[in-house]
């Protein structure tokens, strides 16, 4: 890990021992991206040489430099609006005068151990020797308004995390327009975009297309990462597998309105960018006030999309989670949602639980429905206070959910609130709506207004004591709409631009104060499913609910096309009843074990309902969670067939870090007569070619024959929704 200035060429470059990321000062003073990739030694040259042609006609150029150089053309760091950059940029900042035109002109540079916190939002995390920072002060050089890039560069990562802070040291007050978290612009543009698609109920599919001459991206304006797509990018190779090429990716720490922005110029040149969606965002920066953007993580992988994935999932398991579950088997749960919606009451959760702990069950989560007097999804979100005529004596229940060996756990929606509840009778005006203008309802609910100081104070404390006097050891937060008229009744005229942004702080110091009353509490994220499974969130939260949809057969894909960016800890999957409530589709009780297996495991259906087959199965699933949920949360993940669990046949493995065991499962949706796949051999990646392991306990076999030739599995892919489950294990010679 290493950051060096070049006094001779004003260049900087930030290393580790696989990547270099090059950048430079011209002329003209504009700071000049020049290299990211697999790591050169080139720290001497004079990068003048390496530029596009600069004198294009309709390339405008800055006048008293003495040189051609167009804004226009040439990758640049971090570009601003006005200029002659016509390509989309990442800064704009309207003055006083009226003028939004934005000048990023280099002042001055400094480096430092460790890295800084971004107050009130997710960063990552290191200690001070195993990080380095380079924060690089650029100025708008109408006003004085400093913008700061910072890079941090860590001892045990080829992750960069990139911030930008505007620091107004201008005597006039500014506006904020845009500010993006990270630029990354290329020569070329021999790429394709991978994202993340989506809808409720079916997302993080991974769509992957060639990018061309024109902007592509996607943005989002609902207030949160939403299904659609995810805060996340990635630029391919177009030749790039899971085993090989170039692969970039970059991801936002934010769970609000983002926008990722690629396009490729006339020049064929690329510049991509991710950060706060500015079609709902400005924000008043006074003379000395300071605005820090959410922090990008830029990820670099020139072994393909599986060595790609790993890089980030380490990241976020070191660097980014913070809970202390996040390295911890989680207790085992059983969630009464599917199993009775809004129809229980206490004696129906007890005998859940009953059963529950019979089954070898750890903990019992209690979903929507407990509070106010909720039986539907139309009232009583913000009343978090007990529905009596359901729960009789909340805590006596969770006591005597205690005395059967298990936890307990509680399901809120902080930030929602029903037109029928006691909070929207006591304070109408906590709702997010613009005066006088129609409201838009979602699941019949509406938004509260996280911005505000009294909203957040009210959560905590009504939160805080459901937990401390009932013995709450986890919760689940909900959220199950977007926003919409995003207009705060405290804020004048001149700030509501700061609305959507202020409601993410909100929701983010929420979290916080809850972690810092009750450290140990595990927190599910959850929107409709994985409508906010974003790195910002996880920051919180070492889980998410990662789909609505609870179909086995459809989590392969949901589960492998999350796992582009995130772990298999990270990802909430449970076992539900069969036919599945989403699709109707019926799959065996033991694919449903196997796919849950991918991500935290538990169970989502009425036990009390279940044949004694079944209950002998839950047994064995169990056992087979502890047997494997050390190596599927701490183990490097490898998906083994290209399109992220598209295609009927899937094979994805966990192996630990030290080698010495796998576990490969292999999954086939459909089955075709006659299918010659249904012959495969499962190969074993990444073990010790030389160690003998131990084929599910039945036989041997040297690392080099699993990892070349693999495992004869023409037994098991016979039938609609099959698996095969292979686990080694490293035997001594
Ligand atoms: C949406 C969640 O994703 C479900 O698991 C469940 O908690 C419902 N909300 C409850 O309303």
């Amino acid at each position: 890990m290493n950051i060096i200035y070049n006094e001779e060429n004003r260049a900087f470059f930030l290393e580790t021992s696989n990547y270099s990321y090059v950048m430079f000062v011209d002329k003209a003073d504009s700071l000049r991206h020049l290299y990211y990739g697999k790591k050169i030694d080139h720290r001497n040259s004079d990068f003048s040489t390496y530029q596009m042609a600069t004198d294009l006609s309709f390339a405008p150029y800055p006048e008293n430099f003495g040189c051609l150089e167009s804004l226009s053309i040439n990758p640049r760091e971090f570009s601003a609006f006005g200029s002659g950059d016509y390509r989309v940029n990442a800064c704009r900042i309207a003055k006083e005068n009226g003028t939004e035109v934005t000048s990023c002109h280099y002042k001055s540079y400094e480096i430092f151990d460790g890295k800084k916190e971004i107050k009130g939002l997710p960063s990552s995390f290191a200690d001070t020797q195993k990080c380095r920072t380079l924060a690089i002060t650029l100025e708008d050089r109408f006003s004085g308004v400093e913008i700061i890039l910072y890079y941090t560069v860590f001892v045990d990562s080829d992750v960069i995390a990139r911030s930008v802070k505007v620091v107004n040291s201008s005597n006039q007050t500014v506006q904020i327009k845009n500010l993006m978290s990270l630029q990354l612009d290329f020569f070329h543009s021999n790429f394709d975009m991978v994202y993340h698609c989506g809808i409720w109920a079916n997302e993080r599919h991974v769509n992957r297309v060639g990018i061309k001459q024109g902007i592509q991206g996607f943005k989002n304006s609902r207030g949160s990462s939403g299904h659609q797509h995810n805060p996340s990018f990635v630029l391919a190779s177009p030749s790039a597998t899971e085993n090989c090429g170039d692969v970039y990716g970059a991801m936002l720490l934010y769970s609000g309105s983002y926008s990722v922005e690629i396009e490729v110029s006339e020049l064929s040149e690329t510049r991509a960018l991710i950060g706060i969606n500015p079609e709902l965002f400005s924000w008043e920066l006074k003379s000395g006030d300071e605005f820090h953007t959410p922090e990008a993580l830029l990820i670099y992988s020139e072994k393909g999309f599986t060595d790609f994935s790993q890089k980030s999932h380490n990241f976020l398991m070191e660097h980014v989670i913070r809970s202390p579950w996040k390295h911890k088997k989680r207790p085992l749960l059983i969630n009464n949602w599917e199993a009775t919606y809004f129809k229980f009451n206490d004696e129906k959760i007890c005998d859940l639980a009953k059963e529950a702990a019979d089954l070898g069950i750890e903990m019992l989560v209690l979903d929507d429905g407990w509070f106010g007097h909720r039986n539907d999804d139309k009232t009583s979100l913000g009343d978090w206070f007990v529905d009596t005529t359901k729960i009789k004596n909340f805590k006596a229940m969770v006591q005597k959910i205690n005395s059967f060996g298990l936890k307990f756990g509680l399901w809120f929606e902080p930030e929602m609130i029903s037109v029928d509840s006691e909070l929207y009778k006591n304070h109408p005006d906590w709702v997010l709506c613009v005066p006088n203008y129609p409201r838009s309802l979602g699941r019949t609910q509406l938004v509260l207004d996280m911005g505000r100081k009294e909203v957040v104070d009210y959560l905590f404390d009504s939160m805080s004591l459901m937990i401390a006097e009932n013995n709450i050891e986890y919760i689940k937060w909900d959220m199950n709409r977007n926003l919409t008229e995003i207009f705060s009744s405290k804020l004048p005229a001149n700030r509501q631009g700061e609305v959507a942004h202020r409601y993410v702080l909100g929701v983010y110091e929420l979290h916080e104060r809850l972690l810092t009353r009750f450290p140990n509490l595990l927190i599910e994220g959850c929107s409709g499913g994985g409508g906010r499974f974003d790195a910002g969130m996880l920051y919180y939260v070492p889980q998410i609910w990662c789909s609505d949809d609870s179909d086995a057969y459809e989590r392969i894909a949901i589960q492998l096309g999350t796992s582009l960016f995130y772990p298999a800890s990270t990802m909430g999957a449970h076992i539900s009843a069969c036919p599945n409530h989403q699709t109707r589709r019926s799959v065996s009780f033991e694919f449903r074990g196997a796919v849950a297996l991918g991500g935290t495991f538990g169970y989502e259906l009425d036990i009390t309902k279940c044949s004694d087959e079944e209950k002998a199965e839950i047994r064995n699933q169990v056992a087979m969670y502890h047997k494997f949920n050390d190596l599927v949360r701490e183990g490097n993940f490898y998906r083994m067939n290209e399109n992220f669990g598209e295609e009927s046949i899937n094979s994805y493995a966990y192996v630990a870090k030290d080698k010495s065991e796998a576990l490969v499962i292999l999954t086939q949706k459909i089955n075709v007569p006659c299918n010659k796949q249904q012959i495969q051999f499962v190969r074993v990646p990444d073990i010790d070619d030389d160690a003998l392991y131990e084929v599910n306990g039945e036989y041997t076999l040297y690392g080099s024959t699993l990892k070349n030739l693999g495992i004869s599995s023409e037994r098991t892919l016979f039938g609609h929704a099959t698996f095969g489950m292979y686990h080694v294990v490293k035997v001594d010679k």
